[in-house]
């Protein structure tokens, strides 16, 4: 009986990690389904996030092929028995989904489906999604137990999938304010200076004829202007840079966005500083950008348990560290995997640094720590 209780809560606490863990929510999503029919060894397994329009704005399902999606078609409709757990909003577990009232029909593509245990996913009052569960591989269909245990489930996987709306809200918003700033930039900076220059090429045009030395007069100022927007747009593009930084420099936006991590993610995040002066604005973006990607790597990829950043001067250098404490990897052979390790080293080389990665993948120096240096 012990055993089989210390056996259920590994399982669950295993699946609610590993929901946790991930950031983006078509990820968590996926999690939460594949921990779900792993937990409750069900052949079928799917989540739908309702949307306003009485269809699905997510929906994914474990269990069945890419071909038999395809053949499935269009995904579900708020009908039968989804439509019905959308408004009562409560566990329906049954021994034939097909004898019951609420089942309306599915395509014929479809696989069968028998035995069957829904649960809403609750945030307060609403009903965030459904997960839903068929066909038990072992005999009998779903227990009492097992509605208990995906139930308790369903609770953290609300949680997780909160977190993971805000965290892709939060980045969205930075990204709106960062058009948002560039176009006013762009506006206030350059616009306003071609606007002055395409006078002055008018005054010189009018002028050639009737008064040359005039004429020559407006078309050094042409040439002046010119030079002029030039560098403002050359700035505005320097400048291709979060407000944030502006705000609060480097070292707080760092600390407000490790902050942030360590609050959504279930490992701990860690921020440690001493002095680096004030670098230049180049050397700002690309540090802060160095560090959002070792620490996306880390919270996506690593599975640690802490990840530490560290910004600090030596001799002279400007040095930025991520550490943590995942399960590592075989940094040569993930070159080409993604574009996040290749852009780190870019950044730094622009700036005459470089970044280093070395990971260890076993033994108490386990983990990846990934290191930039750049010219202070
Ligand atoms: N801290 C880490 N711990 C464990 N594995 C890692 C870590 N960082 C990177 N990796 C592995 O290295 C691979 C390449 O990383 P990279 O950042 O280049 O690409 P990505 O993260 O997969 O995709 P992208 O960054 O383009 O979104 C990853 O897919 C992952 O397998
Ligand atoms: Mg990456």
């Amino acid at each position: 009986m012990n055993e089989d209780r210390d056996g259920v809560l590994h399982a669950v606490s295993s699946a609610v990690l590993a929901v946790t863990r991930h950031l983006s929510v078509r990820e968590v999503l996926q999690v939460i389904v594949r921990s779900a029919q792993r937990l409750l060894d069900a052949r079928y397994a799917a989540l739908g996030v309702p949307d306003e329009e009485g269809a699905f704005a997510e929906f994914v399902a474990e269990g069945i092929s890419d071909e038999e999606w395809e053949a499935i078609g269009p995904t579900p409709r708020q009908h039968g028995m989804l439509g019905a757990m959308l408004r009562e909003g409560t566990p329906v577990r049954l021994p034939d989904i097909r004898r019951d009232s609420r089942f309306e029909y599915w395509p014929r593509e479809h696989p069968v489906l028998k035995d069957f245990l829904g649960v809403p996913i609750h945030d307060g009052d609403r009903v965030l999604g459904i997960i839903f569960l068929s066909n038990k591989r072992t005999p009998g269909g779903f227990t009492e137990a097992d509605q208990r245990l995906l139930t308790m489930f369903a609770a953290h996987a609300a949680i997780a999938l909160t977190n993971a709306r805000l965290y892709e809200r939060s980045r969205e918003l930075a990204l709106v304010e960062e058009r948002t700033r560039m176009a006013r930039e762009l506006h206030d900076a350059v616009t306003q200076k071609l606007f002055s220059l395409r006078l002055t090429a008018q005054a010189a045009a009018s002028l050639v004829t009737r008064d040359p030395d005039r004429a020559l007069g407006e078309l050094e100022r042409v040439e002046r202007l010119a030079g002029e927007a030039l560098a403002e747009l050359r700035a505005v593009i320097v400048e291709l840079r979060p407000a944030e930084l502006d705000r609060h420099g480097l070292a707080e936006t760092l600390r407000k966005q490790v902050r942030l991590l360590d609050r959504l993610h279930p490992a701990s995040f860690a921020f440690e500083e001493h002095p680096v002066g004030v670098p230049g604005p180049a050397t700002e973006v690309a540090v802060l950008r160095v560090a959002q990607e070792a620490l996306h790597n880390a919270a996506r990829h690593a599975g640690a348990e802490r990840v530490a950043v560290r910004l600090g001067c030596e001799e002279g250098r400007l040095v930025l560290e991520v550490r943590d404490d995942g399960t590592g990897f075989d940094v040569a052979a993930a070159a080409g995997r993604g574009l996040g390790i290749a852009s780190m080293s870019d950044r730094a080389q622009a700036l005459g640094g470089s970044v280093s990665v070395t990971s260890v993948t076993s033994g108490p120096r386990r983990g990846t720590l990934v290191r930039m240096e750049v010219p202070a």
